[in-house]
């Protein structure tokens, strides 16, 4: 982080909606597993970008509970390429000392992607420059779903007071737990819509959605929307200070 001072008031935890690979590809006229395969891409200059920008938590939206409605070559597709992204970026992921989660539903997933997924989590376990989470078969809804049953699961168990359940509570069932809430979230390709991404953790989240495809999404467009957060006012509903 710069020490004059420049991103003190920058977004901490950056999320992105990485929209408009298969758009991109069409454009070009070739299959949408192009446009996946240049999107996987453009990964390693954002998560590079980071510590200069301020931002600690990175979190990225990979694969939805919704994406299985796509084609079974898509979707085959799109496993492939996590595995080979997997294979490809780890150790660069930790010589960069990045520090890789994933959420989502892990037991949706094929059992080979799994494992390299704990692999990858336990081999940057103890890297602390940033904090790289990726969302593969993640869905806002249904994170609250599972995250509810294991808290109706202590309750039943006498381990948890109904009395006591707050605000605070449910946060600690989410796949998101050890993460401090998102400041801002990007989603690209002109879409205005969260498409259940990060539902509770969103809440007081600042927004931008910009136009720009995601394998077109660059260093310069990432410090540029970095830069716009600065100049926010967050509220929290209360009045400004
Ligand atoms: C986002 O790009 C990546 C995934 C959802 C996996 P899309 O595949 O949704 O691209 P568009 O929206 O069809 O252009
Ligand atoms: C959201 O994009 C999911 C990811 C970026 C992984 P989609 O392209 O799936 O969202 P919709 O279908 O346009 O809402
Ligand atoms: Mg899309």
């Amino acid at each position: 982080m710069p020490d004059d001072g420049r991103y003190l008031s920058g977004p901490r935890h950056v999320a992105i909606i990485m929209d408009g690979n298969g758009r991109w590809a069409e454009r070009r006229g070739r299959p949408r597993l192009f446009g996946h395969h240049a999107g996987a891409r453009r990964v390693r200059e954002v998560v590079e970008a980071c510590p200069d920008l301020g931002v600690k938590y990175l979190t990225i939206f990979a694969f939805s509970t919704e994406n299985w409605k796509r084609t079974q070559i898509e979707v085959a597709g799109l496993m492939s390429l996590f595995r080979s992204y997997i294979k490809r970026e780890a150790m660069a992921l930790k010589e960069k000392n990045v520090r890789v989660r994933f959420i989502g539903d892990r037991p949706g997933l094929d059992h080979k992607l799994q494992a390299q997924m704990d692999e990858l989590e336990a081999m940057t376990e103890h890297c602390d420059s940033v904090n790289l989470t990726i969302a593969l078969n993640y869905g806002g809804r249904d994170e609250v779903a599972r995250a509810t049953k294991r808290l109706a699961q202590d309750v039943a168990a006498g381990r948890l007071d109904p009395e006591a359940i707050d605000e605070e509570t449910l946060p600690r069932y989410l796949d998101t737990r050890v993460l401090p809430d998102p400041d801002l979230v990007i989603r690209t390709s002109g879409e205005a819509r969260i498409s259940n991404f990060l539902l509770w953790q969103s809440a007081y989240a600042e927004y931008e959605f910009i136009d720009t495809l995601w394998p077109d999404f660059t260093r310069d467009v990432f410090a540029g929307l970095v830069g716009n957060y600065a100049g926010r006012d967050r509220r929290f509903g209360g009045v400004k200070a």
